[in-house]
């Protein structure tokens, strides 16, 4: 195949998002949604690709560049958002004299997939131009197509500048075209703006030379315009996610409330219940079960882990067999060795846990490194803020942490040493040592008869 270079176009503001943010930044399943057209025409081999960005340059940029770090992808600036005519004569010096086929495409588009591009390649043959068009339910805002009576595209009439007849058209624009890069910079030097919006358009090109176009599926072409458009293509991505996975041995209660983000891997007869939303860089081993409504970000699970319902994780990584939940909290720097115990209402940051340790009840467990087989008992507190620094508590094999007992650190616990049950531990305790710091009990013999507060008649 001929090499195809691409022009992507992100360089509009997005005014029907009413966003502060450039709406092609916007995300869908975890990415800014123009890393989807801009991923499929590079699956279709096109190089170079020159991306427009203009309103949020930087930031566009930024953040594509970050996506895309080590793909064919260049960056041209459209000062002023003239038009879609006017952002692809803005990428024409980065083309730097590109002879053969370009493919254009609006970045507001994530559901176009690499086949149906391969479509327009196939249609072109020596036309002009070839283009993308659906049949749409609901046309409205969308340029029409305009056929001749011999059935062949004559031009394209934007929603605004359309007669009432013309308005009638259901086969719309996609904005996805081929065009030989001579006739297109050719043709788009000639497009003026004498229209509603004032705007180069680049659909004005279709008139201007012989254009074939390819009838494409709504589903795949239609544009995100405004919030509610991009949850619905969000919807789509992420059916086409889950789809993927459980032909790959995935179990899901519910797809459609069962969130994944693009790019994360889930190993083959996990079972994800309803809600489960698993986010960033997040990647799920074999054999896992996540409960639901976990919130899983920017973590790792190990083969055989078992999450039960309503956890949020975010930069941990849970060890092979480690059951964790319901109601648990890691947070970043959290390592959970295997075969641990993490129970309900167990908060741990920057916490290692070793092998078979068990932490099972409403414990904050900070700045800690709790060696293997240890128990820490329910309501355990690493007190590990000064008020000025956080300082390590080190608690060593085998060691088990009495209930209630708070370690003020920085202190150690030594190998199989003893916490007494509500003791504030201050002072590193020895291997083998067991540490109470409460004083001694005394028992008041008849004191509820003598002194208890009387308690009012009838009340038992
Ligand atoms: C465009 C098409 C319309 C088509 C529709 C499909 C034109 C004139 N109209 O309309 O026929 O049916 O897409 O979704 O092309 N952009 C720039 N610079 C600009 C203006 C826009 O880079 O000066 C970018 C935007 O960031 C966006 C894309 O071009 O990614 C399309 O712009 P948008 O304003 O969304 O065009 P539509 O009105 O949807
Ligand atoms: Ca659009």
């Amino acid at each position: 195949m001929a090499k195809i270079a691409a022009v992507v176009l992100a360089a509009g503001k997005g005014t029907r998002m009413k966003s502060d943010r450039a709406k092609v930044l916007h995300q869908a399943l975890g990415r800014p949604m123009a890393v989807f057209p801009i991923r499929a025409a590079l699956a279709l081999g096109c190089e170079p690709l020159v991306v427009v960005v203009g309103h949020q340059a930087a930031e566009v940029e930024a953040e594509l560049s970050k996506q895309f770090a080590g793909a064919p992808v260049r960056y041209a600036l459209q000062k002023e958002q003239l038009g879609t005519g006017h952002a692809v004569l803005s990428a024409e010096s980065a083309l730097e004299k590109f002879a053969g086929d370009v493919l254009i495409l609006a970045a507001d588009i994530p559901l176009i997939t690499p086949a149906t591009l391969g479509k327009l390649v196939e249609a072109k043959g020596d036309a002009d131009v070839a283009l993308l068009t659906c049949r749409a339910r609901d046309p409205g805002g969308y340029g029409r197509i305009v056929r001749n009576s011999g059935g062949g595209v004559e031009r394209i009439v934007e929603e605004k500048d359309a007669s009432a007849e013309e308005k009638k058209i259901d086969e719309v624009n996609a904005s996805i075209y081929l065009a030989s890069a001579k006739f297109l910079f050719g043709a788009l030097r000639k497009v003026g703006r004498k229209n509603a919006q004032g705007e180069y358009y680049l659909t004005d090109i279709v008139a201007a030379g012989r254009s074939v176009a390819v009838v494409a599926e709504e589903s795949e072409v239609s544009g995100v315009n405004d919030r509610a458009e991009l949850a619905r293509s969000a919807a789509e991505l992420r059916a086409r996610k889950n789809a993927q996975l459980m032909k790959d041995g995935v179990s899901m209660i519910d797809p459609a409330v069962t969130w994944i983000d693009d790019g994360i891997e889930v190993g083959q007869g996990s079972v994800l219940e309803p809600l489960v939303s698993l986010r960033g860089t997040t990647r799920v081993g074999k054999g896992v079960q996540i409960g639901q409504g976990c919130v899983i970000v920017d973590s790792e699970i190990a083969d055989g882990a078992r999450i039960l319902p309503y956890c949020h994780f975010e930069g941990a990584r849970v060890g092979a067999s480690a059951v964790v939940g319901p109601f648990a909290r890691l947070r970043p720097g959290t390592q959970l060795g295997e075969e641990t115990h993490v129970g309900n209402f167990v908060e741990l940051k920057k916490t290692t846990l070793g092998k078979g340790s068990k932490a099972n009840h409403l414990s904050y467990l900070g700045d800690a490194v709790v060696g293997e087989g240890c128990n820490v008992g329910a309501g355990t507190i690493t007190c590990n803020y000064d008020g000025v620094n956080k300082h390590q508590t080190i608690i060593e094999d085998g060691a088990f942490i009495g209930s209630d007992s708070q370690l003020v650190a920085p202190v150690r616990v030594g190998k199989g040493a003893y916490v007494g049950s509500g003791a504030t531990v201050r002072e590193d305790v020895p291997a083998g040592a067991l540490a109470v710091s409460a004083g001694k009990q005394r028992n008041i013999e008849g004191w509820v008869a003598k002194k208890a507060p009387r308690k009012k008649p009838g009340i038992p």
